[in-house]
């Protein structure tokens, strides 16, 4: 373990640590101390409290990543699937990661998580707010004998086990938003970001993103664009674990990728009914440029989104199209 992140699983309980504790922890003088503390501020872009007289301390406790707490809390059938378990401190984006190590051969069943991302991507060119030790990023590789279009709709038979999972955590009230957003009382609690390669009649792959918000402080939560809400808020602060949080929705990834591969998007439809949102209300969908109202249908069997615009229905591909209430 490098020394930033010993300081950090020091420092994680969130208690005050004396700098002649710390010195003595990582084996350093009092003055490389200070030095390293400034350092993984920096690094990890984390606000570290000096109290004069006591020593150092984080604004609150963190659960950091743990590997083995993550696999015990995972089935026997669901840990058997996963090949590589992948956790770093500090990485551009967990999806990025695995687009680069799918290319290269990594086996179906890969699983990436990071306590930080510095470049987190959301749909549609957005980035996505992934401060350290905080909230869940999960990328899942998972391969597939069949091409692309075999993989249409899987980006909602994801977003319904995401949902499922985060029910399992104890949120109620959850609810998807066409294609794959994951909302709380109309807040933004989770998204994904699937993003799919390989050859037009297979093999292909598909890297499934996740990001949930756990606990974001309002200065962070400022830069989204859009109602948000995190699962301290949902559930009572400190409630959450990261890491059972993290057990919970590559649990049912794994699950929905290997049933999606034998059944398709069918068995998803019913329980992403439940989810839907806007079903029946009036909606505006974009697709590029173009803007479209009229009242949300639902889905047809592949996963399309039905708009009955007054004049007729009209179907939208997953993937591409933002859809806002009307006037809102
Ligand atoms: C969205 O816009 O709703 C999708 C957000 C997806 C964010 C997750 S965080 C883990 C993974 N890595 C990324 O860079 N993005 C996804």
């Amino acid at each position: 373990m490098d020394r930033p992140l010993h300081i950090i699983r020091l420092l994680a309980d969130g208690e005050c640590h004396s700098g002649a504790a710390i010195a003595a922890h990582l084996g350093v003088s009092r003055t490389a101390v200070w030095k390293a503390l400034r350092k993984v501020a920096e690094d990890l872009d984390l606000t570290i409290i000096a109290e004069r007289g006591r020593g150092y301390r984080l604004p609150a406790p963190l659960e950091l990543l743990d590997p083995q707490r993550i696999l015990t809390a995972l089935s026997p059938e669901a840990q058997a699937k996963i090949q590589r378990l992948e956790i770093y401190d500090n990485i551009d984006s967990t999806n990025s990661r695995l687009m680069r190590e799918a290319a290269e051969g990594a086996p179906s069943g890969t699983l990436c998580l990071a306590e930080r991302q510095t470049a987190g991507r959301g749909r549609l060119g957005r980035g996505w707010v992934s401060p350290f030790g905080a909230n869940l990023y999960l990328s899942l590789l998972w391969r597939f004998p069949f091409g692309p279009t075999g993989m249409a709709g899987l980006s909602l038979a994801a977003g319904a086990a995401v949902a499922d999972a985060l029910r399992a955590a104890g949120a109620d009230d959850i609810a998807l938003k066409w294609p794959n957003d994951v909302l709380w009382q109309r807040r933004k609690l989770a998204g994904l970001l699937l993003e799919v390669a390989g050859e037009a009649h297979g093999p292909a792959y598909v890297i499934a993103g996740v990001g949930v918000n756990t606990h974001l402080e309002p200065d962070q939560g400022a830069a989204i664009d859009r109602p948000w809400v995190d699962l301290d808020q949902v559930l009572g602060r400190g409630t959450c674990s990261r890491n059972a949080l993290a057990a919970g929705v590559a649990g049912a990834l794994i699950s929905a990728m290997e049933r999606f591969a034998r059944e398709g998007l069918t068995p998803f439809l019913a329980a992403w009914e439940r989810y839907d949102l806007y079903r029946g209300e009036q909606v505006e969908v974009q697709w590029g440029r173009q803007r479209v109202r009229g009242t949300h249908l639902g889905l047809d069997a592949q996963g399309a989104l039905r708009l009955d615009t007054g004049t007729g229905i009209e179907t939208f591909q997953a993937g591409e199209v933002s859809l806002r209430p009307a006037g809102g």
